[in-house]
């Protein structure tokens, strides 16, 4: 709905309240109290309260971007989507919206649902997959945790932020069926999901800024898909008030421009102006990092409060109805009070008691087990499970810190960690341990902000030898096993330049694996990866980034403690053998990032290429073994009706385990508009005890078998539809047929 229908009392309020109020509602602004990443200040005099909104999709970041306020900081997204639980997403959003209320906070800056089209996306981390169904319900699950708690959930970056090269300037050129089918579901699926707010990215779509995207934001959004919340600009995103306005913008957000942000506060409070800092712009000594402006990866010092000042003159001068403004105030008023922020002062005092909760063991027990269930068992030839009286040889540059994330506003302080060194001594007793080569350095948003402290870090005279490979051999070929860690390095604003892992990591495992009796290997990555040495290890673990709880759950998982229940959400395969090799498509040409691969994105591609990825989508091993029987269709489905699927499966192991039973749908083939091979249609993870057999129904929405047609909308072809059931996209055990 292009207005949104407040109820009594936002009318009422709307009506008393003064333009100059409303103004201020619709601006960020700084937080006096410093912990919000955005702020929007309360109007006193009708006992509205001041808002605070926190990132982000991995855990609270209050309190700033150097030391945050500690809080839980739970795996990466994309190892969250590896779980294939929507209901691990939902617990997820609830213990982060318990958290965000501890902290004074009421809108959650996240989930993170853009697909994962680009392999090098330095974001990747912070979404689900390449995958619309799997996202879709992983959006949902965290959505509905959120907004169960009373706050606010923001999916984002609206839409198609699929890099981050240039992601401030990029247009992400994409045709109507491709957005609908592959880059919109994750959104819609939130705002089904009821979430309170969208942010809209940075980029533009076919040529218009998302700010300003009157066919997304208002037609599609707002009015097809009924979105009654608010919509958030990115942070310093918006460049023009009567677009963001008019294109259905209701808050922008932090408020002001980049270099009001950064300016000199000239007051002779503070010192007064001098000629190293001027009143109206960055210190004089500032350094704007052109680095990663020129990367397009910051916005720029113009860029922000179009709203405000701007805005109140579009306002007289008619640019900009007075109805406008009044549907924004509705729309942030309307999830204020639908969260009970509008309950009058008592509710605002107490508010610090709205059920928050921090650090609590069961967010930590969360934490560890999305960790472990998000990990991928990608190889194994019977190195693992580890036996207690193995002799572990514990190898990797980076062994003594937790990979608890990325760079970028994501990132979250937690109040423990635990490094994979400590986890397996925890585990094991004692390790033998070699880092091998030179640690691998995190990146951080500082040194991307647009007046990054440009000091370097005093590199702290660490006077501990060079780690060598030599001693790395040395250890590994006294031991049992050797355990490799590796990882990337990726961080919001900037791509990865290559899916190879950094500095001598490759040639660190190399040389241990020609050494070792047995090697595992344990990566920590943001999404896919090359392998080099795939052939040459026995066991190869992908662990994404686990979050706090690294090193226990890590450790869980080698020694067999938990099953490894995790599967691909993304497609690994060789670096140049993705849809998006071409600069055309990826990272662009004249700030055109032409998306012609359209559907065949992921597993869709490697199906229509007739490649071999080289770990496909859905793939990953357990330690039980599962049979599949016969699927039978239970209920058809059809219009609105969900159609079940029943497959019974047995797991013939000796010991429990966890399987995740996946549903693609392969169309009829017809003379129709070239369709993807196999499409997810749905999944079920499921535990199941030793020789334990279970039939388990999964449920397919209607929208499973549809593709998108820009005449006619939502199309169902008439025709014969084969359900695969699998492990895996190429994993397929059983199937089923169906008529539509
Ligand atoms: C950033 C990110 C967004 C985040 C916001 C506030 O630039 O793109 O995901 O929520 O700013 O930190």
């Amino acid at each position: 709905m292009t207005t949104t229908e407040p109820t009594d009392e936002v009318a009422t309020l709307c009506e008393k309240l003064t333009r100059e109020e409303k103004l201020r509602l619709v601006q960020g602004s700084p937080d006096p109290e410093g912990t919000a990443t955005g702020y929007i200040p309360g109007v006193e005099r009708l006992e509205i309260p001041p808002v605070r909104l926190v990132d982000g999709p991995m855990g609270v970041r209050a309190g700033g971007f150097e030391e945050g306020l500690p809080a839980t900081a739970f795996p990466a997204s994309i190892a969250l989507a590896a779980t294939f639980d929507p209901n691990l997403a939902r617990r997820q959003g609830a213990a982060m919206g318990r958290e965000a209320k501890a902290r004074g906070q009421d809108v959650v800056l996240g989930p993170g649902v853009n697909l994962i089209r680009v392999p090098h996306c330095g974001r990747n981390f912070e979404y689900f997959s390449e995958d619309p169904t799997l996202a879709s319900a992983l959006s949902a699950g965290v959505v509905e945790g959120l907004q169960g708690e009373d706050v606010v959930a923001t999916p984002k970056h609206y839409v198609a932020n699929n890099q981050e090269t240039d992601r401030v300037t990029v247009s992400a050129e994409v045709d109507e069926r491709t957005l609908r089918e592959l880059y919109l579901p994750a959104f819609r699926a939130a705002v089904e999901a009821g979430a309170g707010s969208v942010m809209t990215a940075y980029n533009r779509i076919n040529g218009t800024y998302a700010n300003d995207h009157r066919y997304l934001v208002r037609e599609v959004l707002k009015d097809e898909w009924g979105f009654d919340g608010y919509v958030v600009s990115d942070w310093f995103a918006t460049k023009d008030t009567v677009g963001a306005a008019n294109g259905g913008l209701d808050l922008e957000m932090p408020g002001g421009s980049v270099a009001d942000a950064f300016s000199f506060d000239a007051s002779d409070e503070a010192g007064g102006k001098d000629e190293d800092h001027p009143a109206d712009g960055p210190p004089a000594d500032a350094d704007f990092d052109l680095e990663s402006v020129a990367t397009g990866g910051m916005p720029g010092p113009d860029q922000g409060g179009v709203f405000g000042e701007p805005l109140a003159e579009a306002l007289e001068s008619g640019d900009v109805s007075p109805d406008r403004l009044d549907d924004m105030v509705a729309r942030i008023l309307g999830q204020l009070e639908r969260i009970g922020l509008l309950e009058g002062v008592e509710a605002t005092i107490e508010r610090d008691d709205r059920g928050g909760a921090l650090d609590t063991p069961e967010h930590r027990d969360l934490a560890e087990r999305i960790a472990t269930r998000g990990t991928v068992l990608l190889k194994n030839d019977d190195a693992l499970p580890l036996s207690d009286d193995d002799r572990v040889a514990l190898v990797g540059p980076n062994v003594d810190a937790a990979t608890v994330g990325g760079g970028g506003s994501s990132a979250v302080t937690p109040f423990r960690e635990v490094s994979p060194l400590e986890g397996l001594r925890n585990r094991a007793g004692e390790v033998s341990v070699a880092r091998g080569v030179p640690e691998i350095e995190s990146l951080s948003f500082e040194d991307l902000l647009p007046f990054g402290d440009d000091s370097d870090a005093d590199q702290d005279a660490d006077d501990a030898p060079e780690p060598t490979v030599e001693d790395a051999v040395a250890t590994a070929a006294a031991a049992d096993v050797a355990v490799v860690f590796v990882r990337d390095a990726t961080t919001e604003a900037r791509d990865r330049e290559s899916l190879r892992l950094p500095g001598e990591q490759d040639a660190l495992v190399d040389a241990v694996a020609d050494a070792a009796e047995r090697t595992v290997v344990v990566v920590n990555s943001s999404g896919p990866v090359e392998l080099p040495w795939r052939e040459d290890v026995d066991t190869i673990v992908e662990a994404w980034y686990p979050g706090q709880a690294d090193g226990d759950a890590v450790a869980s998982v080698l020694y067999g403690d938990v099953d490894p229940a995790g599967r691909l959400p993304v497609t690994f395969a060789p670096e140049d053998e993705y849809p998006i090799t071409d600069e055309r498509r990826y990272p662009g040409v004249d700030d055109e990032a032409h998306y012609e691969e359209g559907l065949f994105v992921g597993y869709r591609h490697f199906d229509d290429a007739d490649g071999e990825p080289t770990y496909p989508f859905g793939h990953g091993h357990s330690y039980a073994e599962f049979e599949y029987g016969g699927a039978e269709i239970t209920t058809k489905g059809g219009d609105d009706t969900e159609t079940t699927l029943r497959v019974p499966l047995e797991n013939v192991a000796d010991r429990a385990g966890r399987e995740v039973v996946q549903v693609y749908v392969r169309p009829p083939d017809a003379d129709g508009p070239e369709r993807p091979v196999r499409e997810l249609a749905g999944f079920a993870s499921v535990e199941l005890e030793a020789g334990e057999t279970r039939a388990v129904d999964v449920e397919l929405e209607e929208r499973a078998f549809a593709r998108y047609d820009e005449a006619d909308g939502w199309t169902v072809d008439p025709g014969e539809y084969v359900l695969e059931v699998g492990r895996s996209s190429r994993d397929i055990r059983s199937t089923a047929t169906l008529e539509r």
